[in-house]
């Protein structure tokens, strides 16, 4: 009765707390499974950013409270934002949960599994929920454990918690609470003790990471502290790569901006989250910056790294944006060629400041608009892919793609390549050849003599 199928929606940070959730749980004696057809115990890890994906993961509790039906001692709990946005008031939807645990409760699953087992075990009546959305301090300290395949070459590291930003449209204040930062060394000896176990890569993970430890570190000579952070993670000398998400533009000072012609390891790939292309709309989301100082940012990034890879995040129809507010997303969007992008239709969540405005856009509008972005965005991929064809780029091999068709691995700007090679390669950085691109993937070969397979 010990295996445990964990499903995981939304974010980065997201998989980072299943993960750590999947390293107590083993540590107590749980088997981690992938088959969820073969599980004693479900648990979802849910995202509320988008009401789609709150839908999403009550749609696959509601189906598998059927499982229960069959089987009474079969567990389902549900973790995450959605646990912490809804509480017990998912019960009304969902009564056969037997867990809802908060995002700052995630290191409690352990205990509370145990419990539901020991309970199950003296016979108790099922049927009772355990509820824990409480706040910790300190519990931005608890994710922390890794569960590492095999020759695990890339590895994510929460740096902080919560976020204090206030976006008009945003959940996430509300399902992860305030900013806080863990402390700087005890990260610096995570990043160290993944490199010694053979990890390569490191992608620090915050909600607005560029704030981290702004409260508990000094500035020292203009450096902040998330950059001070930086600088530690590159001196670690198994690491070999290093990136970040995802950062505020508001924290693109000159000593972030500085910290790319000089870290070594930090790779030429931002996530600069615009949002909106309008003032107007910026103002309104209260996002504190201009389209103008946004390019800005963009710009002196790329004087710094010419190379420079560029990620965002867009929402098209927040409510009021007109089609002149569009006219100037699109057009900020297309001056910044951005290389990859995620683009979001509006959805109105109940509780932030967002919700209660009027004018909001109609779906097919937003729908028109998120299609318009994502054109632009398929061919300045595919242009960015085809100035790659004949070129040699650095790649970090991860394993065997997905397929079983050769390796994989990423460039510095994290663009995906498949090519030959051999096992003993897996962590290495490889020059490899680009020979084939397609809109999204590259292909190439080893461009080593002697490395081959
Ligand atoms: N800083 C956080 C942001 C979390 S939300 C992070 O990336 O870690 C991720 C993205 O979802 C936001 O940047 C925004 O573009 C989008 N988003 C947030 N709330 C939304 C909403 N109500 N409707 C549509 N998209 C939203
Ligand atoms: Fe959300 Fe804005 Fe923070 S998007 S996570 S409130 S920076």
């Amino acid at each position: 009765m010990n295996r445990v199928f964990i499903k995981t929606y939304g974010c980065q940070m997201n998989e980072r707390d299943s993960e750590a959730v999947a390293a107590l749980l083993r540590a107590r004696g749980y088997r981690i499974v992938q088959d969820e057809s073969a599980c004693d115990v479900m648990l979802l890890n849910t995202c509320s950013v988008r009401d789609m994906a709150e839908q999403k993961a009550i749609g696959k509790a509601a189906n598998v409270a059927a499982r229960k039906k069959r089987n009474p001692r079969f567990v389902l709990g549900i973790l995450g934002c959605m646990a912490q946005n809804r509480g017990a008031a998912l019960l009304d939807a969902l009564p056969d949960v037997d867990l809802i645990v908060g995002t700052q409760k995630f290191h409690q699953v352990p205990d509370y599994l145990d419990n539901l087992r020991a309970a199950q075990e003296a016979g108790a009546p099922i049927g009772s929920t355990i509820v824990d959305i409480a706040e910790e301090a300190g519990s931005q300290n608890t994710i922390r454990d890794h569960v590492l395949e095999e020759k695990q070459v890339t590895a994510f590291v929460s740096i902080q918690q919560g976020c204090n930003m206030d976006c008009a449209f945003c959940i996430v204040p509300k399902t992860r609470g305030d900013e806080r930062s863990r402390p700087m060394d005890e990260i610096v000896r995570e990043c160290e003790e993944l490199a010694d176990r053979g990890v390569r890569e490191i992608t620090l993970l915050g909600q607005i990471v560029t704030s981290y430890g702004r409260r508990d570190y000094v500035h020292t000579a203009g450096v902040t502290p998330f950059v001070q952070l930086l600088e530690r993670v590159n001196a670690i000398p198994g690491l070999r790569r290093i990136r970040f998400t995802s950062p505020h533009p508001r924290g693109f000072k000159d000593d972030l901006i500085q910290a790319y012609g000089r870290l070594e390891k930090l790779c030429e790939y931002v996530h600069l989250p615009m949002q909106s292309g309008s003032d107007r709309i910026l103002r309104a989301m209260n996002r504190p910056y201009t389209r103008e100082r946004y390019r800005q940012i963009v710009d002196d990034l790329r004087r710094v790294r010419p190379d420079m890879y560029f990620s965002t995040d867009i929402i098209v129809g927040f409510p009021g944006e007109t089609e002149e507010d569009f006219a100037q997303t699109r057009e900020l969007f297309e001056a910044c060629n951005y290389d990859m992008a995620y683009v979001f239709k509006y959805s109105i969540r109940s509780g932030t400041p967002a919700a209660g405005l009027a004018d909001q856009v109609p779906e097919t509008v937003k729908e028109e608009r998120n299609q318009i972005l994502l054109r632009i965005l398929e061919a300045n991929s595919a242009r960015r892919n085809a100035t790659l064809l004949g070129t040699t780029q650095e790649v970090l091999v991860e394993g065997p793609d997905k397929k079983g068709r050769g390796f994989m691995g990423r460039t510095r700007g994290n663009r995906i390549v498949h090519f030959d090679a051999a096992e003993r390669l897996i962590g290495e950085l490889v020059p490899v050849k680009i020979t084939r691109a397609s809109t999204a993937v590259l292909y190439g070969s080893l461009a080593l003599a002697g490395v081959g397979c």
